[in-house]
């Protein structure tokens, strides 16, 4: 078990090494190219030990890989893009004192300026999640992603059955990145279509999806929120069809601070128990089954509801 002392050491020694990654160039460089200790020294103008002992401690925290011929490149594209939410911390006291989160990120607007720069990072982190829920899910030729962002989901369903056509759905400036995403994933582009808009308030198909799957979306909204969305996305299903959620589990693992961050980043957003979104999707009228967790840290729970048969 971790002391107060090594927790608050790697917690602040995990910001300073990402920090010095990112202000010396070093995370750019190995994203265009992956790169040796020697070559980076010199394309940084920085000490050649320093950046081998700190490419040393991101790879030993996942941030960076060592590939064939000595060189690194980062774990996953685009990270230094990360490195703006770092300052968003530094508003917690403030957030804590008046109940007032220092974002709202459950709004379209704000929404549309950070989620460009993290959805692919999200998308990493549930790489293997996303396979196993593809395998957990249902057969499905049509195939709604609500707040697709880079769409880890529904490419693990495209690629695991070449007949399924997916159309990802999310707001208009997050979809260049779902399209990137898309294309950069192996053979799957021809399965994928995309729908510009605001899930709220957006015209949905009615009676036309075999699966709507819908990956942590539902926490950036309080309960009312919520309730309204599954019930417009009922209306999207056709009989039969699916229903599947994907979020943090309350009282999971990593669920302490992932809430904490959505106190400081959204108005409503929480985690909510598996009772409350198995509440959610019977009172929308479908049958809800257990949850299955998919992810280890943080937990994730597949919620599934099928709406009846006519
Ligand atoms: C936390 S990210 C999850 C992305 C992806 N589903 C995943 O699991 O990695 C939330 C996504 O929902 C999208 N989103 C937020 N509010 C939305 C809205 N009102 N309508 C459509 N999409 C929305 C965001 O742009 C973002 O891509």
């Amino acid at each position: 078990m971790s002391t107060p002392m090594a927790a608050l050491t790697e917690a602040a020694a995990r910001v300073a090494m990402f920090t010095t990654a990112v202000q010396l160039g070093l995370l750019d460089a190995i994203d265009r190219e992956p790169s040796t200790v020697d070559d980076l020294a010199r394309r940084c103008g920085a000490n050649e030990r320093g950046v081998r002992l700190l490419l040393a401690a991101l790879v030993a925290d996942g941030f960076v890989e060592e590939v064939p011929g000595g060189r690194f490149q980062p774990t996953a594209p685009g990270l230094a893009s990360l490195h703006p939410l770092l300052p968003i911390w530094d508003q917690l006291p403030e957030a804590v004192r008046t109940g007032k989160p220092a974002l709202d990120m459950d709004s379209p607007d704000t929404a549309t300026e950070m989620y460009p720069h993290v959805v692919a990072s999200l998308a990493n982190m549930w790489r293997d999640a996303a396979v196993r829920t593809a395998e957990l899910l249902p057969a499905a030729t049509r195939i709604l992603d609500v707040g697709a962002g880079a769409a880890p989901w529904s490419i693990a369903i495209a690629k695991q059955n070449k007949h399924s056509r997916v159309v990802a759905l999310d707001l208009p400036p997050v979809l260049s990145t779902t399209k990137r995403a898309v294309a950069a994933a192996a053979d799957v582009a021809d399965q994928f279509a995309y729908l510009a808009g605001d899930v709220f308030s957006m015209p949905l198909p009615v009676d036309t999806y075999d699966l709507v799957i819908v990956g942590q979306l539902c926490h950036l909204f309080d309960e009312p929120t919520c309730v309204r969305l599954i019930d417009r996305l009922v209306g999207a299903l056709r009989p039969g069809g699916t229903l599947a959620l994907l979020e943090t589990l309350a009282g999971g693992r990593g669920a302490a601070v992932h809430e904490l961050s959505l106190y400081l980043r959204t108005r409503g957003g929480a985690l909510y128990s598996p009772e409350t979104y198995q509440k959610w999707l019977r009172r929308a009228g479908l049958d809800a089954a257990d949850v299955v967790e998919v992810n280890g840290t943080p937990a994730i729970g597949l919620f599934t509801g099928r709406r009846p048969s006519a």
